[in-house]
Formats: C-alpha cells, sequence, structure tokens
C-alpha cells in the first residue's frame, strides 16, 4: 500500500516489497506510525505540559515530523498526502479480516471474480471493477463497520486537521466549521461553530441499517429509499473530501480481486479484531491470516 502510494504521491519506489528495503523508507513508514500515536497521546493527556514546555513526547513528535519533512523534501510534496498511506493498508487489512471471518461471503465474491477476471495473469480492468458490485459493497460494509478515519475537520477559520475525544460506542466522521449560520433540524447553528457529522454513529441506526452489527455486504446492493445517501461517508463530502478517494478504492480492490483468485483466507488469530485510535483507526492487534492455495 504504501509503495503504491508512495509511487503516486512521491514519484519514488520505497522499495519496501523488496527483501532488503531501503532504511530510509522504513524510517518513514515508522516514523508516520509513531507520529499518529504521538498526536493520539499529546491531544488526550489529562496535563497538555507540550502546550507550555518541550516534553519528550512533543520532542518525539516534533522528530516525527522533521522525518516526514526530509524524507519529502526533495520530492516537494505536502505532508498531508503521505501520512494517508496508513489509511488504506489499514481498510485493507479490516477488509481481509472481514472476508476471512465470513467464508459464506468470501466464497460469493471468488465466485464473482471467477466469472469477471477468470485468468489470473491477465489485468484488470475498470470495466471487471465495476461488474463487481459484491467486491465494492464488502469494502462499504467494512468501512461503515470500521470507520478507518477518526474526526477530520476542516473549515475556513482553521484550515487543519485533528480529532477529538474519543467516546463510546467510537463517534467517527468529518466536521466543519461553518462560514454562515445554518439551522438543522430547527436548532439555530451559529457561523464559526464546529459542526460534528457523526457518520459512523449514523451508520448503526437499526432504523437504517437493519442488525447493524452484523457484517451484511448484501445491504449495499439495494437501494433503500429510507436510506440517506449522507449517511454513510467514509471519505466525506464535497470540495474537501478525500482526494486519495480513487487511489485508495482501486488499490483495495485490486489487491482483493488478486489476492482471492488464489487464495482462501482464514483468520487464524485468537479473538475478534477490534481498532484503537491513533487519529486513524487501525487494528488492536497483528492481523493473523493463513493464505491458503485455491
Ligand atoms: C480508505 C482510505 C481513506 C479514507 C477512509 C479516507 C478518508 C478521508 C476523509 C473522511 C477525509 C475528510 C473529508 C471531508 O472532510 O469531507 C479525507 C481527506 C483527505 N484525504 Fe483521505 N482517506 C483515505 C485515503 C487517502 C489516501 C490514500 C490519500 C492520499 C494519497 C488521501 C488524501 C486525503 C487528503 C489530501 C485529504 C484532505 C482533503 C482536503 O482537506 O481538501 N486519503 N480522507
Amino acid at each position: 500500500m504504501c509503495a503504491a502510494i508512495a509511487l503516486v504521491v512521491l514519484d519514488s519506489r520505497l522499495g519496501l516489497i523488496q527483501k532488503k528495503a531501503d532504511s530510509e523508507a522504513i524510517h518513514l513508514i515508522r516514523s508516520i506510525g509513531d507520529m499518529f500515536e504521538m498526536i493520539n497521546y499529546l491531544e488526550f493527556s489529562m496535563v497538555r505540559l507540550w502546550r507550555w514546555f518541550e516534553t519528550p513526547s512533543w520532542k518525539r513528535f516534533a522528530g516525527c515530523l522533521d522525518t516526514l519533512s526530509r524524507c519529502t523534501r526533495d520530492k516537494q510534496k505536502k505532508i498531508t498526502i503521505k501520512i494517508k498511506v496508513s489509511y488504506t493498508s489499514h481498510s485493507l487489512a479490516f477488509l481481509l479480516y472481514d472476508l476471512s471471518v465470513h467464508p459464506d461471503i468470501q466464497e460469493k465474491l471468488y465466485r464473482d471474480i471467477c466469472a469477471q477476471c477468470p485468468d489470473p495473469s491477465v489485468p484488470i480492468s475498470r470495466e471487471n471493477i465495476d461488474n463487481l458490485p459484491l467486491l465494492k459493497a464488502c469494502f462499504k460494509e467494512t468501512l461503515r463497520t470500521v470507520m478507518t478515519l477518526y474526526f477530520v475537520y476542516s473549515g475556513s477559520h482553521k484550515d487543519t486537521h485533528t480529532n477529538c475525544c474519543r467516546l463510546k460506542p467510537v463517534v467517527d466522521g468529518t466536521a466543519r466549521i461553518l462560514d454562515v449560520e445554518a439551522v438543522v433540524s430547527g436548532y439555530k447553528v451559529p457561523p464559526g461553530e464546529m459542526f460534528i457529522f457523526h457518520n459512523a454513529q449514523a451508520c448503526r441506526l437499526p432504523q437504517y441499517f437493519p442488525e447493524p452489527e452484523k457484517y451484511r455486504p448484501e445491504r449495499w446492493l439495494t437501494r433503500d429509499s429510507q436510506r440517506h445517501p449522507f449517511l454513510h461517508l467514509p471519505f466525506g463530502f464535497g470540495i474537501r473530501s478525500c482526494v486519495g478517494r480513487r487511489l485508495s478504492e482501486q488499490e483495495t480492490f485490486l489487491l482483493t480481486i488478486r489476492i482471492l483468485q488464489k487464495y482462501r483466507l482464514e483468520y487464524r488469530g485468537t479473538g475478534q479484531l477490534d481498532y484503537f485510535t491513533r487519529i486513524v483507526n487501525k487494528p488492536d492487534r497483528p492481523l493473523k491470516l493463513a493464505f491458503i492455495p485455491r
């Protein structure tokens, strides 16, 4: 995932899938992970000393940013782009997990893939992917049950990204700082207020998603007039929506097709895969999958 995104965004190969990966590339990937961890820690500490002093955690965070800047300075690309590499890999991990623990769905998808892309050596076309609605539905359902992203807010007042405090159940979504007054469900929201779309919460309402806790991709295969399209916005909406969406989806679909063409997936981990929040919601344990040749 990182390798492919770096190729598109940074126009260079990180060499991560070679036997001996470039140490600078490994350093870059580690820094991305550390950076998320430190943002989470710094934001949610009870006492935020880092606001006044350069605490060790702050220095570690700043070190990560330095590494990220150094690694991409030559390429003259923005940092916001490169930190997104984790989103796609975590989403793919959750999708493969969901398929591995739902063998019936995996088998159905495999049959669709065989019908659409019978020869694994032939390149996969846009049309092939368009003709695999179940694949798209599975990904949508994975993103519904596990929102990859915690909170992102944007608006003219603050053009930045941040996260909010963790609630249970986890409420993830996007937010905007309003430019103008708005009336929503009879509530007047003044300009300058942050307006949060609790998509993850909305996605779990049984009146729109019967048996919301169940992984049921087929719910996306039929149009439900009761279900407003804005209930599920994993990539946000509008001019500030995710610019990496197409890349991320394409990568996920291609990889899933290629994997399922050759292997049957079985989950070999202990316990259910859950997630914790490092701004990006990531798997809470190593994903142990068996790839059984078909
Ligand atoms: C499954 C993977 C991903 C998910 C779920 C995701 C989700 C999101 C969400 C929810 C937003 C905020 C949208 C809004 O406020 O309306 C966003 C913004 C953004 N995403 Fe992604 N993203 C993913 C992958 C990527 C990738 C791979 C890249 C880059 C290659 C990327 C680049 C960006 C950028 C640059 C923004 C900020 C756009 C702006 O503020 O104008 N994303 N993403």
